[in-house]
């Protein structure tokens, strides 16, 4: 019998009929865009991160390029990103006609290695062309990025530093949440993210005010901020003057209103979920190239189980064929990716990233995977000997 990757169903069954009244409110309601249960969402995602605001939107995408847009990047700016993640990380750089900046993981957590942000930095002005501003760093498969390190990076150079949190929403190193360190963290509720909900949806988490209000705004295409109302005198009703380029991106209510329930749970569930990657770690560990490592303090929300065999693809075929679904994320880095061509890095700068696309394979993962479910995985994997 085949296994689920991700069982989304197991987890309805728990909530669903909460879940199920909570649409319905909605439905009765009549509020589908920005309606009540998008607020209380955006309070809840802030508290849960001990940060002061909240905005959300309409997917991770989009958060991404909002405070991008809010910094004013611009044609001549440079943005820092590690190549080894979801596309989404660098292609909203050039939205803005700015460069994305290629920079290399570290082995054992495939999260930005400070030293390459370094050297990057450090070629970048060397070279004259571009004008570095940003970084964004990505907490890949759930677990945080060496924060410390990247931060002590931004405010040696002045960059603004974004924490691409949509595989890691909920992750904390020694306690702290990516915001703690981080300018602005940007998530994705995508469904099969460890907070997902029933579509599509995203949200920021800040602690700048001013960065928030101007992202509210830019989210419904630039209109008047408070603290435009208090600065000027409108000869017109607010409402419909539009003061900046933004964007329609909002979160249906609807969606709010599921991620409310499954707020709910999601402690629990990351707990769950950390311990179905104890079972694997154990019961992989001498029979794989790597098993993942998360940095030293750090809490994953184990987005992925991702381990590291040198037969990758025979692996993922012997498996397929016993009903084991996996994934390969991600085949190819971001900088051999066609739409990045004119953004490649020299040859051999990014030699971890071109190694972990070799090898990498994410097994099932979700916090409903039974003892013997995941025991047919591991027995699985052991027996593999190609
Ligand atoms: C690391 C990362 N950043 C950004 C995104 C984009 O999120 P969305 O699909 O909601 O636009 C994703 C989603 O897959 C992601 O994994």
């Amino acid at each position: 019998m085949s296994l689920p990757f991700i069982d989304l169903q197991a987890q309805r069954t728990r909530i669903e009929n909460d879940v199920n009244t909570a649409i319905l409110a909605v439905v009765q309601s009549g509020r589908y865009v920005l309606g009540p249960e998008v607020g209380e969402l955006e309070k809840q995602l802030a508290a849960w991160c001990g940060a002061k605001h909240s905005v959300s939107c309409a997917n991770g995408t989009d958060a991404l390029a909002l405070p991008l847009m809010a910094w004013g990047l611009r044609p001549g700016d440079a943005v820092f990103c590690p190549s080894f993640t979801f596309v989404a990380t660098a292609q909203v750089v050039p939205w803005l006609g700015a460069a994305p900046v290629f920079v290399d993981i570290l082995p054992d957590t495939y999260n930005m290695d400070p030293a390459s942000l370094d050297a990057a930095i450090a070629r970048v002005k060397a070279e004259g062309k571009l004008k570095p501003k940003a970084v964004i760093a990505v907490d890949l498969f759930g677990q945080p990025a060496d924060y410390p390190a990247i931060k002590a990076i931004c405010d040696r150079e002045g960059l603004k530093l974004i924490a691409d949190t949509a595989q890691g929403y909920g992750c904390t190193l020694n306690s702290k949440h990516p915001t703690d360190w981080a300018d602005i963290a940007t998530t994705s509720f995508f469904p099969a993210k460890p907070l997902g909900c029933y579509g599509d949806g995203g949200a920021i988490i800040t602690n700048d005010s001013r960065l928030a209000e101007l992202i509210e705004s830019l989210r419904v295409y630039g209109k008047v901020t408070p603290t435009d109302a208090a600065e000027r005198n409108f000869h017109h009703d607010p409402k419909y003057l539009s003061l900046r380029v933004g964007m329609n991106s909002r979160l249906d209510t609807i969606q709010a209103a599921v991620l409310l329930e499954k707020l709910k749970i999601f402690a629990d569930e990351i707990q769950l979920r950390q311990k179905v990657a104890d079972r694997y770690s154990a019961g992989l560990k001498d029979h794989v190239r790597r098993v993942p490592k998360v940095i030293d303090g750090g809490q994953s929300v184990w987005a992925q189980y991702v381990i590291e065999h040198e037969n990758r693809d025979g692996l993922q075929a012997h498996l397929s064929g016993q009903g084991i679904p996996s994934m390969v994320y991600y085949p190819v880095p971001i900088h051999m990716q066609d739409f990045a061509a004119g953004w490649a890095p020299p040859a051999g700068t990014l030699p971890v990233t071109e190694e972990a696309s070799r090898y990498v394979l994410a097994l099932p993962m979700h916090p409903y995977l039974s003892e013997a479910d995941q025991d047919r995985v591991i027995e699985a994997v052991c027996a593999f000997n190609g």
